[in-house]
């Protein structure tokens, strides 16, 4: 095979993976690559980077705190420019689907490729899984599904931690909007970064948490369960994700508090 072939084969092999963009992970300063002998230029280059921790500190909770409802805050993210995966690729952004007074709010990680083109969450298989085990477990009609973060990741890989930051003020107004009662978090992504837990999900899942706000003084109790793609790869482990929404929903009726890091 000659080295075009080749190369044309490779693309098509990471294509069916679902990788279609090539992006760097960090944005690039070229005004400093240029190396610029501009004054003006230099000074610019010169200036601290606007990383998007300091967008989220300078401007992501304002603008969400200003949204009244969930309305409001939709447009509000649409309109926010913190994120660096708004400009990789995603076609719109996505912000959830549900109930607005829902008493459960179910958290993923990010919108992959059925999500991006229909502009709602968890809507293709995994979605169609993890709302026939919602039904299953007796919670229809009483959640609202989001995600740490609202434009696709490229290539559906997991969101960094920087774009989990700047989308994080928005995620946490519509918890504060919201109001649940409890919190589900799937997958590893989600419960990490919620939880600013090192171990894995299987650690994780099945065991109560609280989770505190960053930018309001919400706390709230979280459960973390297996990522409904998951399950899709490894059925096996369905069992387990099944305890946990039944964990989930009895405690739902039953409204007590079990106490933190507790096992179910
Ligand atoms: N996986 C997620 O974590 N979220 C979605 O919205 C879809 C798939």
């Amino acid at each position: 095979m000659n080295d075009r072939n080749a190369f044309h084969s490779l693309l098509a092999f990471w294509a069916d993976a679902g990788v279609d963009h090539l992006y760097e992970s960090a944005s690039r300063d070229r005004m400093a690559d240029q190396q610029d002998s501009r004054p003006a230029l230099r000074a610019v280059a010169a200036a601290p980077a606007l990383s998007s921790q300091t967008v989220d500190s300078a401007g992501g909770r304002e603008l969400a705190w200003a949204a009244a409802d969930l309305e409001a805050l939709a447009a509000a993210i649409a309109a926010y420019d913190g994120c660096a995966l708004k400009t990789q690729g995603a076609r719109q952004a996505v912000c959830w689907r549900g109930a607005p007074d829902a008493p459960v709010m179910v958290v993923g990680e990010g919108p992959g490729a059925d999500e991006d083109a229909r502009g709602a969450p968890f809507v293709g298989r995994a979605g169609q899984l993890l709302d026939r085990m919602l039904v299953a477990a007796g919670l229809e009609g009483r959640v609202l599904i989001t995600n740490t973060v609202f434009w696709r990741p490229p290539g559906n890989r997991t969101p960094s931690p920087d774009e989990q930051l700047a989308c994080a003020p928005f995620l946490e107004r519509a918890i504060d909007l919201v109001r649940p009662k409890l919190l589900l978090f799937v997958g590893a992504a989600a419960a990490k970064s919620l939880l600013d837990r090192s171990e894995g999900i299987l650690a994780l899942r099945g065991r109560w948490f609280e989770w505190r706000g960053r930018y309001s003084d919400l706390e709230i109790p979280a459960l973390p369960t297996l990522h409904p793609a998951f399950l899709l790869r490894q059925p096996s482990a369905k069992k387990k994700a099944w305890q946990d929404l039944l964990t989930l929903a009895e405690r739902l009726d039953r409204g007590d508090r079990p106490s933190e890091g507790g096992s179910v």
